[in-house]
């Protein structure tokens, strides 16, 4: 890189190692720890993933054991946050409630102050079970009903469904959940996970840098593309009226949410997996329109402007059909991504150095005050 030389959006920009994650556009490829996330996603449950992710190796069956008991005992949340939940405007949108409530969980954390890798994991085990409680007792209070306690003996899926709706669904539709979270685990230095990463190098707390996280997941050029995508399949309604919807969007160079990457070029690594739960769950939910819907726009985008989908295209209608609200979509990418996060909270903290870059001033001249 020549000096001086502006990176606008740090393209291309190199700037740390990290042994979380790798995502090789090249060979279509994500690993997290060295795993290929498709035979992680086919073969594991999300909790088997999520220690790996922050501990480097595969939980042996104690191992596992030990982590779910961790994870199960430390579920609920304090009385005072499920007021201050009940007391969040109906209208709000459940970014800002997420965000409001991990904040909250470390105003209450006896150890948010303590800045040490050790208590940073036990932390992160606390942010990871009570995250989905917190967004669970959102999701039902809002719409007048009772919070649900969490189960302890209900995995990880199956008990944010179970807190939601009361019920769990079938084995089929909690394994395409779980395989959503496992895809949406970890990306390596993607926006929000660099959010977080700035935030440590500062050596404020893993909350903190976790509720930056949640800031930059928010916007629709991130995290929040799998709600904008099922409002594009509201507007589209039918099959029939997919391709002319697209087209004209085309023509009027229009960002199509749901497709494009920073980083994938030729196909986003995860969208494969994704789409077979998706069609999985559409199948069980015996919806033929939908995926019928994803196929014209996925052929028409790679014909007309050879631009592919990301993982948010096929992971909105799927939360859709399992009957998640639109706008709890990306509250349940944080509810994964928090394994991702503190993961690179903690390898910053390992070696860290303060994250500062430069500018290039393009200001007024130097002037004096008359
Ligand atoms: N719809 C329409 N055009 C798109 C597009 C999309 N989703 N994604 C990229 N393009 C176009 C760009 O406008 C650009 O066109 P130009 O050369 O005529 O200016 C060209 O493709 C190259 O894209 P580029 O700007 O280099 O992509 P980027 O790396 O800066 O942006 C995203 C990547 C993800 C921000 C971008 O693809 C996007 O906004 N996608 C929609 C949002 C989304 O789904 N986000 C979730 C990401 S996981």
């Amino acid at each position: 890189m020549a000096e001086g030389e502006i990176k606008k959006g740090l393209v291309g920009v190199i700037a740390d190692e990290t042994k979380v994650s790798e995502v090789m556009p090249d060979i279509n490829s994500l690993t997290y720890r060295g795993y290929a996330v498709q035979d992680l996603a086919e073969h594991c449950s999300f909790e088997e993933v999520a220690y790996l992710i922050l501990n480097g190796e595969l939980p042996n069956k104690d191992q596992l054991k030990e982590f779910e008991k961790q994870e199960r005992a430390n579920r609920e949340i304090s009385t005072n946050l499920k007021n201050i939940i009940k007391n969040y405007s109906k209208d709000a949108h459940p970014m800002d409630t997420t965000r409001t409530s991990v904040s909250h969980l470390g105003l209450e954390d006896k150890e948010t102050a303590t800045n040490t890798i050790e208590a940073d994991y036990k932390k992160f085990i606390r942010i990871f079970a009570k995250t989905p409680t917190a967004v669970a007792a959102n999701f039902r209070s809002r719409k007048g009903l009772e919070i649900i306690e969490p189960k302890k003996d209900l995995s990880f899926s199956e008990n944010f469904f179970h807190m939601c709706f009361g019920k769990i669904p079938s084995k089929e539709v909690v394994k395409a959940f779980d395989v959503s979270l496992i895809l949406y685990a970890e990306h390596s230095f993607n926006a929000s996970t660099f959010a977080t990463r700035v935030v440590t190098s500062t050596l404020a707390d893993i909350h903190s840098a976790i509720v930056a996280g949640i800031c930059a997941l928010k916007g629709p050029l991130h995290g929040g593309a799998n709600e904008e995508v099922m409002k594009m399949f509201f507007n589209i309604k039918e099959p029939e009226k997919a391709k002319d919807y697209i087209l004209n969007k085309i023509k009027n160079k229009d960002l199509i949410i749901g497709f494009g990457h920073r980083v994938y070029k030729n196909g986003d690594s995860r969208v494969p997996t994704m789409t077979k739960y998706y069609y999985k769950t559409a199948e069980f939910y015996k919806n033929e329109k939908f995926p019928k819907i994803s196929k014209i726009l996925e052929d028409t985008m790679i014909k007309e402007k050879n631009i592919f989908p990301n993982l948010d295209f096929p992971s909105g209608p799927t939360y859709y059909l399992m009957g998640f609200d639109v706008d709890f979509f990306t509250p349940i990418f944080v509810i994964a991504r928090i394994t991702g996060w503190s993961a690179h909270v903690i390898e910053q903290l390992k070696n860290n150095r303060l994250i500062r870059p430069l500018s290039k001033y393009t200001g007024s001249k130097h002037r004096t005050i008359k």
